[in-house]
């Protein structure tokens, strides 16, 4: 089994990647750190607390991370995505465990440290927490098995400007430094992501199985279907964060090219847009593992297969 760490910022699809690495018999989640992105830290928090509940899933611990942007002030969250409650309104029970004593930061370091070589660390939302790790204890690079994250978009339009997508602009600033620290990182970004989208017949087959957790997370999906609805002519919505999680379940999912990405953080137009450096001679060496394509259709049913457990 592969030892994996969730960073989420507990949004629909941030939730939809728990229950998937969750029920994957490939992955074993040692713990899930929280950040801010969709909604703050302390919603994400208690967000991933709630989905961890509905799954019968308590016993993984959840640690608090960053609640704001490593240089920069906190700005604009996704609730007309994720909701105002970042799970699409859908209203689950008030947790009844509670975030582990310890800071996000500091349990990356000694997890890290505690599984040489054997942990990857799968980031769906602002990369705050990765930063500051490397920060207090740059010994990890070295230690760490892969660093899987969903985020940027290299080959294709972003999502939060024209140019950016919404993880990386949550801290530009802390992408770039996890960027260029040295970690092992594949990059899963909009580029393969917009091409794995959940489409609406699916969720009445998750309705027909009639269970709670596959009407909350019909509703969910529904009122994120409904929101990509409004921003462009696509037939469901992007499995950003899943598609992250099924890298490290089966790498042949996507076909990545290695090559040197920087993140603009100039605070110009092009603010937070992961720039590849696609030429055939590169200015410098590679540093992470970019995906440009994915085998959507095996994705997607695998996902389908495994979401919602038994
Ligand atoms: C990413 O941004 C968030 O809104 C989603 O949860 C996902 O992590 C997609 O750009
Ligand atoms: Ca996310």
């Amino acid at each position: 089994m592969e030892k994996i760490i969730l960073d989420v910022d507990t949004g629909i699809d941030d939730a939809l990647a728990i229950a998937y690495a969750v029920h994957s018999p490939a992955l074993e989640v040692c713990g899930i750190t929280t950040t801010f992105g969709n909604i703050t830290m302390e919603e994400a928090t208690r967000n991933t607390l709630q989905v961890l509940e509905l799954l019968d899933a308590s016993m993984i611990p959840v640690y608090q991370g960053a609640s704001k942007p490593i240089v920069r002030d906190l700005t604009g969250k996704a609730r007309l995505f994720h909701g105002e409650n970042g799970l699409g309104n859908v209203v689950l029970p008030e947790p009844s465990t509670t975030a582990q004593p310890q800071c996000a930061t500091q349990y990356l370091i000694s997890a890290i440290k505690e599984h040489p070589h054997e942990l990857t660390i799968v980031t769906v939302g602002s990369m705050t927490n990765l930063a500051r790790a490397i920060m207090a204890a740059p010994e990890i690079v070295s230690l760490v098995k892969r660093v899987v994250v969903m985020g940027g978009a290299v080959t294709v339009p972003g999502n939060r400007t024209p140019v950016a997508e919404a993880n990386i602009c949550a801290d530009p600033e802390a992408a770039a430094y996890v960027f260029q620290s040295g970690i092992p990182v594949t990059l899963v970004g909009l580029d393969v992501t917009m091409q794995t989208l959940l489409t609406r017949e699916y969720l009445q087959e998750w309705r027909a199985t009639d269970t709670r957790l596959s009407h909350v997370f019909a509703d969910m999906c529904e009122v994120y279907m409904n929101a990509y609805a409004t921003v462009g002519n696509l037939r469901g919505c992007g499995l950003h964060d899943p598609l992250a999680v099924g890298v490290v379940i089966d790498p042949t999912f996507v076909k990545s090219v290695p090559m040197h990405v920087a993140v603009d953080t100039s605070g110009g137009a092009s603010d937070a847009r992961t720039i590849g450096d696609r030429r055939e001679h590169p200015a410098q060496p590679p540093n992470v593992d970019v995906c440009l394509e994915v085998d959507h259709e095996r994705f997607v049913s695998h996902f389908l297969q495994n979401v919602l457990g038994e």
